[in-house]
């Protein structure tokens, strides 16, 4: 048993000296996915929807809850924040280029239709961003309209 209490206080002391760092926040002030509204202008609820269910993980503005100042929680959700965001930040929409605006667009149609996104991780923990059958179809129309406008986009070439 002696060894055991060992490993226990190992174990206390590094989960200490862990809180002592932090991954840095992904937090910016303002209308952060302006861009990305003015452009696709979706409906006041899906834009509720991108709010409750996408942005904690696709934009430059996570909300984060208390556990979040726990490591090694902090790191594990900063890490799916910045790979979430590598595949698509509704923040930067201004800087991707037509043709990657349609694709993500078919490609946020397909993650949400076949229940990928958002994460189970996180709808555990926040159930309200759990999608309905209406809101994934009346997300999947507004896929539908909106691709129109960037592919019309791309037609004078
Ligand atoms: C808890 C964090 C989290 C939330 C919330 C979340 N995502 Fe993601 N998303 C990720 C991560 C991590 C990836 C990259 C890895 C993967 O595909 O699983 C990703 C990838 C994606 C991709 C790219 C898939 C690909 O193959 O390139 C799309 C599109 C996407 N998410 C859409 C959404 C939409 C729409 C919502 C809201 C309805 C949402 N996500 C909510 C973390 C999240």
């Amino acid at each position: 048993m002696k060894l055991l209490k060992k490993i226990s206080l190992v174990v206390l002391v590094v989960f200490i000296a862990m809180q002592f760092f932090s991954p840095t926040k992904n937090v910016s002030p303002g209308n952060h996915a302006k861009v990305f509204i003015t452009e696709t202008n979706p409906t006041p609820e899906l834009k509720s929807l991108f709010e409750n269910s996408c942005y904690d993980c696709h934009s430059n503005n996570t909300k984060y809850p208390w556990y979040n100042n726990i490591a090694p929680i902090s790191y594990w959700m900063s890490n799916h924040v910045n790979e979430g965001k590598e595949h698509l930040n509704f923040s930067e929409w201004d800087t991707y280029s037509l043709d990657k605006k349609d694709h993500l667009l078919e490609e946020i149609e397909e993650e949400v239709v076949e229940g990928k996104m958002p994460l189970t991780e996180y709808t555990y923990t926040h159930g309200d961003a759990k999608l309905s059958e209406n809101q994934v179809n009346d997300l999947v129309e507004w896929v539908k309209q909106t691709r129109i406008i960037y592919q019309l986009g791309k037609q004078p070439k």
